[in-house]
């Protein structure tokens, strides 16, 4: 009679020896919900591609960000979306644009029980939509890009943000704003290093949630999606700058580069869920075609497989009740 040599099913015959046996675990904590506050309006306002998302107003906020630190989440990310915009995204570092008043008001709501990051880029206070200022021939312009985000780091560290989330991929921005905060005082504001965020068309819904004024792409700035060394070079950079914590994003088309990130650098590796993957599963699930919440919960475990310390999900407070 001829048997397995090996059963590695006996691991798998019940969901006790399972559990007991299981390498990668979800919690709440690990979670950060990403929030979009618009200036101006007195009700939220849905996103169409997004499904379940809206753009704040400043009371909705409020009670969402108390919800999110009822349901135990580790953190929220803010996103400003402003009534105007320029050339420079001079709403960004006024400390009455939307996004450093909705800082304060959310640190003044739950600044004990969450950890409240903000969104560190231009893109949503230009009126060209690039995550930078642009010089004469109208190409993004890194060095005069980092003037204008040391003057938002202090904008958001004064309005009392914990972590800056630096996403506009300009070279040297982590050690500008180091910098700045040491020079400032703001030796406990902790830098998030969106070391690897790559160019492509998983950021599609995210325009609309924040009325992107964007026409051309970011190819001259974010990474080129066929290079997993250069993420690493990227993610190796923003430590020595003096990054606390970097990140890769989107997460499910860059798993490997995640891996590769996490095995490569000794501070936390997170990754940002975008607007697309959240998207792809809305969709499919509204037709039908996908089981919802299996499909939310697989993907959440298989970022953190790959080596994600915390994951930004659009569906945080969510997925958070579901694990408790
Ligand atoms: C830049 C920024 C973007 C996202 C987060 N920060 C947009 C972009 O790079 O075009 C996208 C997030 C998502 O798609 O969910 N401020």
């Amino acid at each position: 009679m001829s048997f397995p040599a090996h059963r590695p099913r006996r691991l798998r015959q019940s969901p006790a020896v399972r559990r007991l046996v299981r390498e990668t675990h979800l919690v709440p904590a690990q979670l950060v919900l990403p929030m979009f506050v618009r200036e101006g309006i007195t009700e939220p306002l849905p996103i169409g591609s997004m499904p379940g998302v809206v753009q704040h107003s400043m009371d909705s906020l409020r009670r969402a960000v108390a919800d999110a630190a009822a349901a135990g989440i580790g953190g929220v990310m803010l996103f400003g979306v402003p009534a105007e915009r320029d050339a420079l995204g001079s709403g960004a570092d006024d400390p009455d644009g939307i996004l450093n008043v909705a800082t304060r008001a959310v640190v003044a709501e739950v600044g004990d029980a969450l950890v409240v990051q903000t969104d560190l880029c231009l893109d949503e206070f230009t009126d060209h939509g690039h995550c930078g200022v642009l010089n004469a021939s109208g190409a993004v312009d890194n060095d005069a890009t980092l003037e204008r985000y040391v003057a938002m780091a202090l904008a958001q560290a004064r309005a009392g943000s914990h972590l800056l989330g630096l996403s506009g991929m300009m070279d040297g921005q982590v050690a500008a704003i180091r910098d700045a905060l040491e020079t400032e005082g703001f030796v406990d504001t902790l830098i998030l290093g969106y070391a690897a965020k790559y160019a492509g068309a998983f950021y599609g819904p995210f325009r609309e949630a924040v009325d992107s004024q964007l026409t051309g792409d970011r190819r001259t700035y974010q990474l080129d999606p066929a290079n997993g060394r250069e993420g690493v070079r990227e993610a190796l950079l923003d430590v020595e700058e003096g990054a606390d914590i970097v990140m890769v994003k989107p997460a499910m088309p860059y798993l490997d580069v995640l891996a590769e990130v996490a095995a490569s650098v000794d501070v936390p590796v997170w990754a940002y869920q975008v607007s697309g993957e959240y998207a792809m599963v809305e969709a499919a699930a509204a037709h039908g075609w996908i089981d919802r919440r299996g499909a939310i919960l697989e993907s959440l475990t298989g970022i953190r497989r790959a080596g994600a310390g915390a994951i930004l999900t659009y569906w945080a407070v969510e997925a958070a009740a579901w694990l408790r």
